[in-house]
């Protein structure tokens, strides 16, 4: 049976900090929770600090990657410096993308005009070294789309994706990768849910988040990768296919984008 790939988490977040590597064992397992097991996880940077703990823990389990970048969030710390440092830690055979980056109108922790320049900064980077990048869009969904229309060599994927089934079209078109999270599950996603006829299968990715967005049954609680079978559950039951096979086309999906075919 095909394992699963987490496309996105950060356990690298304190709040794994009591049990993180007991945690790895039991989840890497095929267990109650999951029964597919986790084959790969992919932890995402917000910052130089947290980039360079992903790729710390990537390089002490087998079973992990990393992406480097500066979230919205914290668009107001990035520098030429800080750019070249990103660079510089993008070149360690465990980074397999740029991430995560995009814009954050909910919560407008930097403001949107320095989010946006940071945000194109870094797919500029992205396309220099022909890597995926891991896009976080949150309220934000008109000028994500603008910025990567000006960036026509950029690829990669949209994570926990929010958009429309308008929207998905769209992304798809410009040949990007759709990624799920527990959201998918949440009782008020009836939009999103809708949008994942306009995904075909061959750009299907699934991911947690974790330790947040857990999904429904565990909604509220830590997040971690095991749960996110229930994700792909509510997503084979949509796209009317065996669970089985879309686990399988979810990995397949993650390896290609991160250039890892072949892996594990
Ligand atoms: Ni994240």
């Amino acid at each position: 049976m095909t394992s699963l790939f987490d496309t996105h988490a950060h356990y690298n977040d304190e709040k794994f900090d009591a049990d993180r590597e007991q945690l790895f064992a039991d989840i890497i397992t095929p267990n109650e929770v999951n029964p597919f097991g986790i084959g790969f996880i992919l932890n995402c940077g917000t910052d130089i600090q947290t980039s360079r703990e992903c790729i710390g823990l990537a390089e002490a389990h087998s079973f992990m990657r990393a992406a480097v970048g500066f979230h919205p969030h914290e668009a107001s710390a990035y520098s030429v410096e800080a750019r070249d440092e990103i660079m510089r830690l993008a070149s360690s055979d465990k980074v397999v993308a740029i991430g995560e980056i995009g814009l954050d109108y909910h919560y407008d922790f930097s403001p949107r005009e320095v989010q946006k320049q940071v945000f194109s900064d870094q797919l500029d980077l992205a396309e220099k070294l022909n890597m995926p990048v891991i896009i976080h869009d949150r309220e934000a969904h008109g000028d994500v789309m603008d910025i990567l229309s000006v960036h026509k060599n950029s690829f990669g994927i949209f994570h926990s994706y929010s958009g429309s089934g308008e929207m998905a079209k769209q992304v798809i078109k410009m040949g990007f990768y759709v990624s799920y999270s527990g959201s998918l599950t949440f009782n008020s996603a009836v939009n999103l849910r809708e949008s994942v006829k306009y995904v075909p299968l061959d750009r299907l990715l699934i991911e947690t988040d974790s330790p947040y967005l857990a999904p429904v049954p565990y909604r509220g609680k830590r997040n971690d990768s095991s749960k996110m079978y229930e994700t792909l559950k509510k997503l084979a039951e949509l796209k009317e296919i065996p669970i089985d096979e879309l686990a399988k086309i979810t990995s397949d999906n993650a390896k290609r984008i991160f250039g890892m075919v072949g892996a594990g």
